[in-house]
């Protein structure tokens, strides 16, 4: 059921990333109206790490960037952080309701059912829709185009969408090299209806995926093909596990592929995007995207330092961060693009529109890409 909230403000702004029809008409387009991130107060530093695993502060900073990292608390699960920021989203929108919630996350309360209906109830969206979307780190990009494709194909007025993910829970804390790079945290964005060529339209979707790379990123047990029998499953295939240097050279083939994909529909040079915002898995991937594409490091927004690779968190996350901070200003063209197990990839692009972010509890910096790439992928063994 559509909402009663009022129709969306006019803007006559020209707007260039929104979906357009042949000879520039105005489309009906979803807008970006709302935007927060929520992080866990618990900081886990890399030398907390490195006081029970074999690593160094100084080995986790040159290989990925990451300095600290959010985990929640004992007890604390997905659905607690997605409403944390969902309410701070909503706020960041002034409104109480929407006709539709989805969340992205890989790490969702239970197998059953999707995590997004209890969001929902717990966020008061009486009789909304909602549900999961599961896509691993590329969730919000996913998330958006589900989100958009409501709203366009006039199934909703207005769409609460959130990332969320606990990596902590499915992450082996003995396992030095994922243990380093996840972390938890929840952002979240709200769309409502508008049209092509307004500031905050989101259009120009390049979306992707690739099964054939299903093992590169896996929780191998607890779905329908290898059951959680107890007693039969390895400590191993209960958690997350990684091939991170094949990981490491797609997510940056697939991303610069992706990005240049959505650039390309929508006529956008390289070097008219004010602010790239890619999925944070890591500074050397961002900034070995951002140098394929031909973007100065100056234009990629990271936060991975402050927060590690949160998944399907990641971009709004940034996205606040930057936000907040006035590093996106209103008309500042926006490329997001993002890479994950699956494989999947996507992106998408819009012009900032005016907006009152939430910023997550605790402060997180947006830094841009500095650390130097490496050729040929991470460092070779
Ligand atoms: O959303 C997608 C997110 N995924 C990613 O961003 C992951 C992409 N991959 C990577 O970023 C890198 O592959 C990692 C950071 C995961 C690992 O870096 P690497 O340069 O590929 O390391 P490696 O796995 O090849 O290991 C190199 C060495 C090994 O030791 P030996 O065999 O050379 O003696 C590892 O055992 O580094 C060792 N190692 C560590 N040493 C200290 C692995 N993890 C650690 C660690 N601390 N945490």
């Amino acid at each position: 059921m559509p909402s009663a909230d009022p129709p969306p403000e006019p803007d006559d702004r020209p707007h260039p990333s929104g979906p357009r029809a042949a000879g520039g008409r105005r489309e009906r387009a979803a807008v970006l109206c709302g935007l927060a991130g929520w992080v866990p107060p618990r900081i886990v530093t890399n030398d907390e790490l490195s006081q029970r695993l074999d690593t160094s502060d100084e080995w986790i900073r040159t290989r990925t960037g990451i300095g600290q990292r959010h985990f929640v608390e004992p007890g604390q699960a997905t659905s607690d952080l997605a409403v944390e920021a969902g309410r701070r989203a909503l706020e960041s929108a002034g409104i109480a309701q929407v006709d539709a919630l989805v969340v992205a996350t890989t790490t969702p309360d239970r197998s059953c059912p999707a995590t997004a209906p209890l969001v929902a109830h717990r966020l008061g969206l009486t009789g909304a829709a909602a549900f999961d979307v599961s896509a691993v780190c590329t969730g919000f990009v996913y998330g958006l185009a589900s989100a958009a494709g409501l709203i366009t194909a006039g199934v909703a007025t207005r769409v609460l969408l959130i990332g969320a993910d606990t990596y902590s829970a499915i992450v082996d804390p003995d396992d030095r090299t994922n243990a380093i790079i996840f972390g938890d945290g929840a952002g979240a964005v709200v769309l409502r209806a508008g049209h092509s060529e307004e500031p905050g339209a989101i259009g120009h979707f390049d979306l992707g995926s690739d099964g054939a790379g299903e093992e590169l990123i896996i929780v191998a047990a607890g779905g329908s093909r290898q059951r959680s029998t107890p007693g039969e499953v390895s400590r191993a295939d209960r958690h997350f596990a990684m091939q991170g240097k094949a990981v490491y050279r797609h997510a940056i083939t697939r991303m610069s592929a992706s990005a240049r994909a959505s650039l390309t529909a929508a006529d956008w040079k390289v070097d008219e995007v004010d602010h790239f915002v890619p999925h944070q898995a890591n500074q050397r991937i961002l900034r070995a995207v951002a140098d394929d594409l031909g973007l100065p490091p100056e234009r990629c927004v990271s936060n991975v330092e402050s927060v590690g690779n949160t998944g399907a968190a990641s971009i709004p996350l940034a996205l606040a961060d930057a936000a907040a901070r006035k590093v996106i200003e209103p008309g500042d063209r926006v490329l997001l693009t993002a890479f994950g197990g699956g494989l999947t990839w996507g992106s998408c692009l819009l012009s900032w529109p005016t907006l009152a972010p939430r910023t997550p509890s605790a402060p997180t910096t947006v830094t841009p890409v500095s650390a130097p790439a490496e050729e040929g992928g991470p460092h070779a063994s």
